[in-house]
């Protein structure tokens, strides 16, 4: 009697099935939507935001951090210097050798080092000596066509991804954790004195002479070759962006005013917020079970960190409801982040007639071997959904730093010179569809005119090369040729 009902509740269920596939997607689609106007809403909350941010410590969701960074590259930077950039799924260390006056970079090595899945949740302590082991080893192979000034301590900048409260250009709290790190014992702990401890242990001599966010790093480093870079966004695991600011713009901002007039500010935008911003309940699903509820909201529907898990969540919503699987939810599919972002990028662009790059990565990734060239479409346009609102919102930000920089409008007879904005990442790199849909919206929300004066540049590992930089300009010695 028991299988006999479980036949009758599947005849009864199947004819229902496509409908209701359908009317979900279409109601996500929906609820996805990012009109200009409502482009134009989000970035008008995040100005009101960056305003806040600036007038009052704690006064926004926007931190507006501030960097000590007062004045950029010029290019006279000169001598030995390293980085260590950690920030994501990845860190990298790097060894630059500097030319000095219009000589730029004239040798460089890098060495780069997954970071084991354990050591985010793991101590403080440990995910320090495990980066300073890294650090020590690559010191250690630096060759005869590296020149470190005689007699001097090694100098290095370090890039570390996430909110910063600095105290000086070479120190800073961290304020929590972001994009799947969390280790409790480095929240409100100077991350650079953390570091320096580990150097010790490892009998490293070095000194850190600045400590910098990726979003800092690549604006420098972009600053670096270009005099017209003015601001910085990184679409990476996370998302967030700096620029400079007026320092007679910052009324939070206590110290002396900078010689320069300016300060570059790290937005932190990931944990921007706003009733305008497009959620569904994905979304708010992904965000109630992640390991930082509530926060970096914004960072969640667009960011690489994220894309995969919000559509596999609308897929098991989809196996589950309207039977898009068969009659049981494959259990691969259950599995959290287990979808990325490379996966998304491929099948999104996937352009063989019948899909077989979603054929292949449903393989792959979950197990599931059963789909129709149908079923394929709407994995397709689902992925499609998901890139497009990450990217439109990801231009709403830029046009809101525009838009308080000044550079969205030109007056008449005006004539304005180039505006680029360093971009870094990896979806921002590899992901040519949400690349795409980020610069013809942005094209869409600034007008053909003003679009004509704004470029978006690659700045690939801009950040490493920025925080080397920005210690040869903070080193104790000579590390500029004036
Ligand atoms: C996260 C971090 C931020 C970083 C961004 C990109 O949002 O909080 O500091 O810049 O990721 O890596």
């Amino acid at each position: 009697a028991a299988a006999a009902a479980v036949v009758i509740h599947r005849r009864m269920k199947k004819p229902g099935t496509w409908a209701k596939v359908m009317e979900i997607v279409k109601d996500f689609e929906e609820k996805c939507a990012t009109p200009v106007s409502r482009l134009r809403q989000v970035s008008d909350a995040m100005i009101v935001e960056m305003h806040a941010g600036l007038a009052s410590e704690g006064g926004s969701k926007l931190k507006m951090l501030i960097s000590y960074v007062d004045n950029l590259p010029n290019g006279r930077e000169k001598g030995l210097f390293y980085a260590l950039d950690l920030g994501g799924t990845n860190f990298r260390v790097l060894r630059l050798q500097l030319g000095g006056r219009g000589r730029g970079i004239v040798n460089q090595q890098f060495a780069e080092v997954a970071i084991p899945p354990s050591l985010m949740t793991g101590t403080s302590a440990e995910l320090f000596d495990f980066i300073v082991a890294e650090l020590a080893q690559f010191v250690a192979q630096e060759g005869s066509d590296f020149e470190p000034t005689p007699g001097r301590q090694r100098e290095l900048g370090f890039t570390f991804s996430f909110p910063v409260m600095q105290t000086s250009i070479a120190s800073g709290t961290l304020l929590k954790w972001t994009k799947g790190f969390n280790i409790n014992d480095t929240v409100g702990k100077d991350v650079v004195a953390e570091l320096t401890k580990s150097m010790e242990r490892h009998g490293l001599d070095m000194r850190v002479a600045a400590l910098v966010n990726d979003t800092v790093g690549t604006l420098a480093g972009g600053r670096f070759v270009n005099d017209d870079v003015v601001a910085a966004v990184i679409l990476g695991t996370g998302s967030n962006a700096a620029y400079i600011e007026r320092a007679n713009a910052i009324p939070k901002w206590q110290g002396p005013l900078p010689r320069s007039g300016e300060m570059v500010i790290n937005m932190e935008w990931g944990n921007f917020k706003s009733a305008h911003l497009p959620l569904t309940e994905y979304d708010l699903e992904l965000d109630a079970e992640s390991l930082n509820p509530g926060e970096q909201i914004y960072e969640k529907v667009m960011s690489g960190m994220y894309l995969g898990e919000i559509i596999r969540r609308v897929l098991c919503w989809l196996a589950q409801e309207a039977a898009f699987f068969g009659d049981t939810v494959p259990p691969k599919l259950k599995v959290p982040f287990i979808l990325g972002t490379p996966a998304i990028s491929a099948m999104h662009q996937d352009t063989s007639h019948d899909l077989k790059v979603v054929i292949n990565r449903f393989k792959e990734t979950f197990e599931i071997s059963n789909t129709t060239l149908k079923m394929r479409l709407v994995i397709v346009q689902i992925c499609n959904i998901v890139a497009t609102r990450g990217a439109r919102l990801s231009a709403a930000g830029i046009l809101s730093i525009l838009r308080k920089m000044g550079r969205d409008t030109i007056k008449e007879g005006e004539k304005r010179q180039r505006a680029v904005i360093g971009m870094d990442g990896g979806l921002y790199e590899h992901y040519t569809e949400y690349r795409k849909s980020l610069e013809s919206c942005l094209n869409e929300l600034l007008g053909e005119e003003v679009s004509g004066t704004i470029a978006l540049e690659l700045a690939s590992d801009g950040s490493g090369i920025g925080a080397a930089v920005l210690a040869a300009s903070h080193s104790l010695y000579l590390g500029r040729d004036d």
